[in-house]
């Protein structure tokens, strides 16, 4: 059985538990000073690694934390969201409403997270995004209790397009699926790659999360642009760079994407990835000690190597962590803890970052290009790049 597959199986069954101590009386409840931490993560489908990924990396920061958030122990509810947006409301309500989490936590997928922010709105609950990078979370949905520890869509998207240009490609081909990742990664790159001169010659959609690549394959072949720039991640990354070499294409027309095409999925990836260029937040080989430590013991509790998603988890835990001591782990005085929230500097293994006013990391963008199974620096794409936040109005 393999580590991950014991972990989701064990996700499972505290998944249960926690259904069942939900049903405990309320003076249980107030009897502890537990943090009620609510985990909403896909532990199945075509994001299900991304999902595990990011809990395994909490778990590690908690770890150095002695098992403690402001001094308090944690309670963790789980739910499984299956990267299901119809499912969205229901999966989030039953943390907030029934599970009474102190934080909500999650998820991977755009259209998912939005749901989860109307709530975090609504009941004023603390959400923390570990991933998903709907603009609008920090965009016009902004609010004071909503922080993403992850990025923007815009974010790693935006510098591919100059560093595309660079490269000498002038006629693009995009292809993603048609939902909020793919579109706002693709709207991105295409503002920073017209911007300097470039022409996008067809722009294509599927819908998620298929699979089905060929007859747009077939399509990239007949139209020979200079280059493609895809957005895909998890397993419909793996799929599509394999079909891509099987076709072909690899050394015939250049295949780039925002970093999680190839993040987290090398070891399935194989030959089809080797070589690829992509512009991400994070890279494994990031020269700093943080990274080294956390990578070591990523590697040794889970038997994997760590990724983006991880790193984007360990540093939710990073957040909560910093706030929280900062105001003895009280959710009395709200304004406290979110401007205690709002000034922690995140030692994260991608580098150090801050929090923007709109509640999104300001950071480094890096160019990597896939080297064995790592996906190595060899620059700095963009330096300290902050989403533009528009309509971001923060309420007090
Ligand atoms: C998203 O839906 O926001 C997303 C999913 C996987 C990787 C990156 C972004």
């Amino acid at each position: 059985m393999t580590t991950r597959r014991r972990f989701v199986q064990q996700l499972g069954a505290l998944a249960s538990a926690s259904a069942v101590g939900a049903l405990a009386p309320t003076f249980a409840r107030a009897q502890s000073a537990k943090l009620r931490v609510g985990l909403m993560l896909p532990y199945t489908g075509t994001y299900a690694a991304l999902g595990t990924a990011i809990t395994q990396g909490f778990n590690i920061a908690l770890e150095e934390n002695g098992g403690k958030l402001g001094g308090r122990d944690v309670e963790f509810f789980t739910v499984d969201d299956e990267s299901e947006p119809a499912k969205a409301t229901d999966n989030a309500n039953r943390l907030v409403q029934r599970d009474k989490v102190d934080v909500l936590i999650g998820t991977v997928h755009s259209g998912v997270v939005m749901a989860m922010v109307k709530i975090a709105r609504d009941t004023g609950t603390l959400l923390v995004i570990p991933n998903a990078g709907a603009n609008a979370a920090t965009r016009s949905q902004c609010a004071p209790n909503i922080f993403r520890t992850s990025f923007t869509n815009w974010q790693p998207a935006h510098p591919m397009g100059k560093v595309m240009y660079e490269r000498g490609h002038r006629k693009v081909v995009t292809l993603t699926w048609k939902y909020g990742a793919g579109e706002e990664s693709v709207e991105s790159f295409k503002e920073a790659f017209t911007k300097q001169g470039g022409a996008i010659v067809k722009e294509m959609y599927l819908p998620f999360p298929n699979v089905e690549f060929q007859p747009f394959i077939t399509e990239i072949a007949s139209l020979r642009p200079d280059a493609v720039f895809v957005f895909f991640a998890g397993g419909g990354a793996v799929k599509f760079t394999k079909d891509y070499a099987a076709a072909g294409l690899k050394d015939k027309i250049p295949l780039y994407g925002s970093g999680f095409l190839t993040d987290g999925t090398l070891e399935a990836q194989g030959a089809s990835a080797q070589g690829l260029l992509t512009t991400l937040h994070y890279g494994d080989g990031i020269e700093n000690a943080k990274n080294k430590q956390f990578r070591y013991a990523y590697g040794k509790k889970y038997g994997v190597q760590a990724d983006v998603y991880a790193v984007q988890g360990y540093d939710a835990c990073l957040l909560l962590a910093g706030g929280l001591a900062a105001v003895k782990g009280s959710f009395g005085d709200k304004k406290a803890l979110y401007g205690a929230l709002e000034k922690v500097k995140i030692d994260s293994p991608r580098g150090v970052w801050t929090m923007s006013k709109a509640h999104n990391p300001i950071q480094d963008i890096y160019l990597r290009r896939v080297e064995g199974n790592a996906n190595q620096v060899i620059g700095i794409a963009w330096k300290a790049l902050d989403d533009p936040a528009n309509g971001c109005k923060m309420q007090a």
